[in-house]
């Protein structure tokens, strides 16, 4: 082989090799600066070339010599390209790479007790109702006097019921042990015709376990109006049990007490098989009416009181009442609307 093939031979061996090495490194500085030394350095392997075109005969000199060049050439440019790209991809604070999945931004939901109580009210507002909110902390004049609970009554005895020891007025306050004083505070404000029902929460001085809490919510209905009779009680109740649980859903009313009202029931649905009391009903007692300035011989009107919760769990098949408020995310995150 003359002097003349080999270099030409080696120029296409330089090249391969060159090129291939530096595909190789993707970060290291050190060896980038390496490499472009080894090849493109004043002691290089190009240079080395050079002194090699040095010994070959003039006619050939001027068809290798442009080749040697070229491939300087091309060994700078590719180095400076590569580096550039190593550099983009290493800077993280510049570089998008809008082909990654994106980030799972987690959003904020609704609570299921939030849930089942706009699916409630909406229910009654559906039939004609107003939504209203009371206030937690009550009296003793609105928790029991006006609604017709005696002083005897074990309703009010401290182990049901959480006193606070503030006053006012000789007044004894309380956090009130359900939503009921509400139907005494919006009869003092309105008159008839009333509908409304009053979603909140309510205290009691308790033991929890699976079915009770010692904080826990209700819906108060209250209706009032001439000629109100129980059959619009039991249209309304039944028509909003069909509206939550389903249009062939049964239900049954059964007799109950509770000072307020007279008549009282309580109201169970038919749940897998068996009878699940889910709210207190009955007719405005007319010691109520009277006690806030009403005419129990002109108006008439049914109170009712629901346990949100309670229904949510029959819905939503929630074994334990108390998964409500220990804000459990693999819990909560079940209800995704
Ligand atoms: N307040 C009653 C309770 O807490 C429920 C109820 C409300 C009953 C309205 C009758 C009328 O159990």
């Amino acid at each position: 082989m003359t002097n003349t093939e080999s270099i030409l031979s080696e120029i296409d061996e330089l090249k391969q090799i060159a090129l291939s090495d530096l595909d190789k490194l993707h970060a290291d500085d050190d060896q980038l600066e390496n490499w472009r030394i080894s090849y493109l350095g004043r002691n290089g392997k190009l240079s080395s070339l050079m002194k090699i075109l040095a010994t070959i005969p003039n006619d050939d000199k001027r068809l290798v010599g442009p080749k040697i060049n070229d491939l300087k050439d091309q060994l700078n440019k590719t180095f400076v390209d590569h580096k550039n790209n190593i550099n983009k991809i290493e800077d993280k604070s510049g570089y998008f790479d809008n082909s990654l999945p994106g980030l799972n931004l987690s959003s904020g939901n609704y609570h299921p007790t939030t849930l089942i109580i706009r699916e409630i009210c909406q229910a009654f507002g559906s039939m004609g109702f107003e939504i209203l909110e009371g206030k937690e902390i009550e009296t003793e004049k609105y928790n029991f006097d006006l609604l017709n609970i005696p002083s005897d009554h074990p309703a009010r005895d401290q182990w049901d019921t959480i006193w606070l020891n503030a006053s006012t007025e000789g007044e004894k306050h309380l956090l009130r042990t359900h939503t009921s004083p509400m139907q005494a505070r919006i009869m003092e404000n309105k008159n008839p015709p009333i509908r409304v029902v009053v979603p909140g929460k309510c205290y009691r001085y308790e033991a929890t376990d699976a079915t009770h809490e010692w904080e826990f919510h209700q819906i108060e209905g209250l209706a009032v109006d001439k000629d109100i009779s129980f059959s619009e009680l039991k249209g309304t109740l039944f028509e909003m049990a069909r509206k939550i649980f389903g249009s062939d859903q049964k239900v049954r009313f059964r007799c109950d007490f509770f000072p307020f009202v007279e008549p009282g029931v309580d109201m169970s649905i038919l749940w897998d098989g068996k009878w699940i009391e889910i709210l207190g009903a009955g007719m405005v007692h007319p010691k109520v009416l009277s006690g806030v300035g009403y005419d129990p011989s002109e108006v008439s009107g049914f109170a009712f009181g629901i346990g949100p919760e309670r229904v949510s769990m029959l819905k939503n098949k929630i074994k334990d009442i108390r998964n409500f408020h220990i804000n459990d995310l693999r819990f909560l995150s079940q209800f995704v609307r």
